[in-house]
């Protein structure tokens, strides 16, 4: 179906999952003047994201106006101004004509989600999900708007990330595609355009490359494995170490972060998911062997930065 021309607007954007990704992505649309209702299942979750959001602002607005604090508290009072908070994700769907899901990275719990809001959603209304992994054409299949579905992945952290991928399916209109690149440049980013495949461009790289340090840092490091019973981190030496392996790629290669260090920022469980969800795709793939050491941190709760110990302590 043709979106309404006033949907062209944006006017309200609900984010659903208000997490580090989609209190980043409502942060960014609400800075750049957009009306966005944040929505998540407590209170509480809602509380950790305003107060995140807010102190990300401050260092946005600090940045953009060092010398007027005058602007500076006017972006800051217009910006948590525009954005709203909610529990009720249907009834925030019902008035708001872009949709973008930043919750966990379920593909059962995704399609509940989007089969819901299909129904309280006025028809012209764009759905979008934030997914790094999933099959986009697979979230859409539970809702009766696949034409009017695709990808927005943004990256973390997301007020700082310039990119954002537009993940368009078989299905998805021209007119969607070109909605969703639109409302990227509108928070300020540079879209580009990726098929619906496992990991579209950034994480298709990305990952395995981040897969590969970790294997390099497990190579000969089963030895003192066995030899001490436990390994901590600073008995895994492997090919180097995790230290020498983040120094060679920031010096040598211009990384802002090693890869160990952005596998602790991303997330463990993070990077397992992804990694686990593709190698069930293709077992044969050497890219996509699961490390028995990534598996030994999650299982121990060693998430990286958001939980003060991953391959660093934080
Ligand atoms: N909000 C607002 N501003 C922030 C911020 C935030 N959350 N985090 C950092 N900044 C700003 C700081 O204020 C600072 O501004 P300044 O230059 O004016 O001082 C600037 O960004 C740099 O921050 P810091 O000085 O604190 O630290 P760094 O220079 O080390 O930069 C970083 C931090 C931006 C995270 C940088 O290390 C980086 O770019 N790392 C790589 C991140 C990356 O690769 N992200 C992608 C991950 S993959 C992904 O998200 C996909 C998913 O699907 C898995």
């Amino acid at each position: 179906m043709r979106l309404a021309a006033t949907t062209r607007r944006f006017s309200t954007i609900t984010v659903v999952g208000a997490g580090l990704m989609g209190s980043g992505i409502a942060q960014v649309a609400a800075q750049n003047g957009h009306d966005v209702n944040l929505v998540d299942q407590t209170d509480e979750l809602l509380q950790g994201a305003d107060r995140r959001i807010r102190s990300s602002l401050e260092r946005v607005a600090k940045k953009t106006f060092p010398d007027d604090v005058t602007k500076a508290k006017d972006f800051l009072e217009k910006s948590t101004s525009r954005l709203n908070y909610s529990t009720n994700a249907l009834s925030a769907a019902a008035q708001s004509n872009l949709v973008i899901e930043a919750i966990v990275e379920n593909m059962e719990t995704k399609q509940k989600l989007f089969q819901d809001l299909d129904s309280a959603a006025p028809k012209h209304t764009v759905f979008a999900s934030n997914t790094s992994s999933l099959s986009i054409s697979r979230i859409a299949s539970a809702t009766q708007r696949k034409d009017r579905f695709g990808g927005l992945h943004f990256f973390n952290p997301v007020p700082v990330m310039k990119l954002v991928e537009v993940v368009r399916t078989a299905e998805t209109s021209q007119e969607t595609f070109d909605y969703l690149t639109e409302f990227g440049k509108s928070v300020g980013k540079k879209p580009v355009s990726c098929r619906d495949t496992p990991g579209f461009i950034v994480n298709r790289l990305l990952v395995p490359y981040l897969m590969e340090a970790i294997r390099m840092l497990e190579r000969g490091m089963h030895v003192i494995a066995l030899e001490i019973e436990i390994y901590t981190l600073s008995f895994i030496i492997g090919d180097a170490t995790a230290e020498d392996i983040d120094t060679a790629m920031k010096l040598g290669a211009g990384h802002p972060m090693g890869p160990i260090q952005l596998l602790d920022y991303v997330g463990l469980d993070t990077t397992k998911f992804i990694m686990d969800g593709w190698h069930d795709l293709v077992p044969d793939e050497a890219l996509f062997q699961p490390s028995d050491l990534l598996n030994k941190l999650v299982a121990e709760g060693k998430l990286g930065n958001k939980t003060g110990q991953g391959f660093y302590k934080h």
